[in-house]
């Protein structure tokens, strides 16, 4: 399930203004500054196919990507970045939440989780939301590679993602898959194309 090619297709900002080929797609979403783009570069092998920063806020659409000229990854803008518009915020949130609702070729959400920090209110707003409206979803944990640091509540990765199992545990009837990456070691690269290619045969 390697990716041979990949290619940006275009930015949208409404659901109607997507690509309407049909095609079945994935969407990355979570937290500004989660790892988004740098996990959609890691995912098709290109360093900077999908624009990043340190600076939060650097995705603004819903920008698609066609992968092996026969299904898109796409990069939606990050929730809870604090410094943008009031107006801008309410924005994200209305498009985004209407593409999850609305896509009919959207397979699964990617719900982004930063492993190398203790679990953050508005992620698990988003995840409960996503339960609450049977979105079909996977938990992307990211920045695996991030050694624990007093700083970040001085838990590894794998201690923060069992917290945050815990705590989600109520919001889904099923419990939705889950895979732990880094955009930095590509770990987590082969099981996410793997997980996508059985998705899309089903
Ligand atoms: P927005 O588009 O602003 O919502 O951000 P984003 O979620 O697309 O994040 P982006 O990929 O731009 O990465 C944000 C910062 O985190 C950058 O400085 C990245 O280098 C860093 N980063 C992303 N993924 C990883 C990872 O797996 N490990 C480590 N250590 N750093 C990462
Ligand atoms: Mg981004």
């Amino acid at each position: 399930a390697q990716v041979v090619q990949a290619e940006f297709i275009k930015s949208s900002v409404r659901t109607e203004d997507c690509p309407s080929d049909g095609l079945p797609e994935f969407a990355l979403v979570g937290r500004s500054n989660v790892g988004k783009s740098s996990l959609l570069n890691s995912l098709v092998r290109r360093k900077k196919l999908a624009l990043t920063s340190k600076k939060p806020g650097k995705t603004q659409c819903i920008n698609h990507f066609k992968v092996n000229d026969s299904w898109y990854l796409v990069d939606l803008p990050g929730y809870g970045y604090a410094s943008a518009p009031q107006e801008l915020r309410t924005d994200w949130n209305k498009f985004t939440k209407d593409y999850f609702l609305n896509r009919s070729t959207l397979v699964s959400v990617f719900l982004l989780i930063d492993a190398s920090i203790p679990a953050k209110k508005i992620d698990l707003e988003y995840a409960s939301w996503l339960g609450q409206n049977q979105v079909p979803m996977t938990f992307i944990f990211t920045k695996c590679d991030k050694r624990k640091k007093k700083r970040n509540g001085g838990k590894r990765p794998e201690e923060n993602v069992n917290e945050f199992q815990e705590l989600i545990r109520g919001f889904f009837e099923t419990a939705p898959p889950w895979i732990m990456t880094s955009g930095v070691t590509n770990q987590g690269r082969d099981e996410m194309l793997l997980h996508m290619a059985q998705l899309r045969n089903y």
